[in-house]
């Protein structure tokens, strides 16, 4: 009886509960319909990171004592200003520039920290950026970073970016990387 009694007990609980979370899931769902219409959006271009030459779009702009000792050069902050197009052609038209920080992060793995705006300069996405910030475990065939924001046509914009390596020269390090973002905003 006692047994009986506590799952009758349980079924009240469910049952009370219920009506209130579904209320509750209406009026958030609800809000948000007010505040902004969203829109999915899925970005796919080509990131050109050129280390080599006399124009290099990625430079080393600190370091620690040690670094060089460092298989995976741990400790190395790179500033990169480097171009995204729409193939992997370097020549390919120009949709925009990957700008800011990436640091190797990891003292085991080829693992950057990626710090970077994403502003485009075609389309209808001229003057919209986004930001991803995460750990970009470079030599993945496929890495996810998360997407944190965003600007212009992309305010408010959430989401994730898949990265893989299309080409890279592993004595120069130069690479190119296709990537594909999809998100919300
Ligand atoms: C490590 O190597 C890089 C590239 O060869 C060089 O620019 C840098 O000065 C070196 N750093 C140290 C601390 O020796
Ligand atoms: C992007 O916008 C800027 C500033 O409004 C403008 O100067 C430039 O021509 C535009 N670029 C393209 C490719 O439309
Ligand atoms: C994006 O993903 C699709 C499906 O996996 C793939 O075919 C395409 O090549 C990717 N694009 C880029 C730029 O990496």
């Amino acid at each position: 009886m006692a047994k009986l009694g506590g799952i009758l007990w349980l079924v009240t609980v469910v049952v009370a509960a219920f009506p209130r979370a579904q209320s509750l899931r209406v009026e958030s769902w609800a809000t948000r319909l007010e505040a902004k219409k969203e829109t999915l959006t899925n970005l796919q271009f080509y990131f050109h990171d050129t280390l080599s030459g006399r124009n290099p779009s990625a430079i080393r702009v600190a370091q620690a004592a040690d670094t060089n000792k460092s298989l995976t050069l741990f400790g190395a902050v790179m500033m990169a200003d480097d171009p995204l197009t729409e193939g992997p052609d370097p020549n390919s038209k120009l949709l925009g520039r990957a700008q800011g920080l990436y640091a190797s992060a990891c003292q085991e793995d080829v693992g950057l920290l990626m710090a970077m705006s994403f502003s485009f300069t075609d389309g209808i996405y001229n003057g919209s950026s986004i930001s991803i910030l995460g750990k970009n475990q470079a030599l993945d065939m496929v890495r996810e970073m998360p997407i944190v924001g965003g600007t212009g046509l992309f305010r408010l914009a959430r989401g994730y970016a898949l990265a893989h390596t299309y080409w890279m020269d592993i004595t120069t390090g130069d690479a190119i990387v296709g990537y594909n973002v999809t998100v919300v905003h």
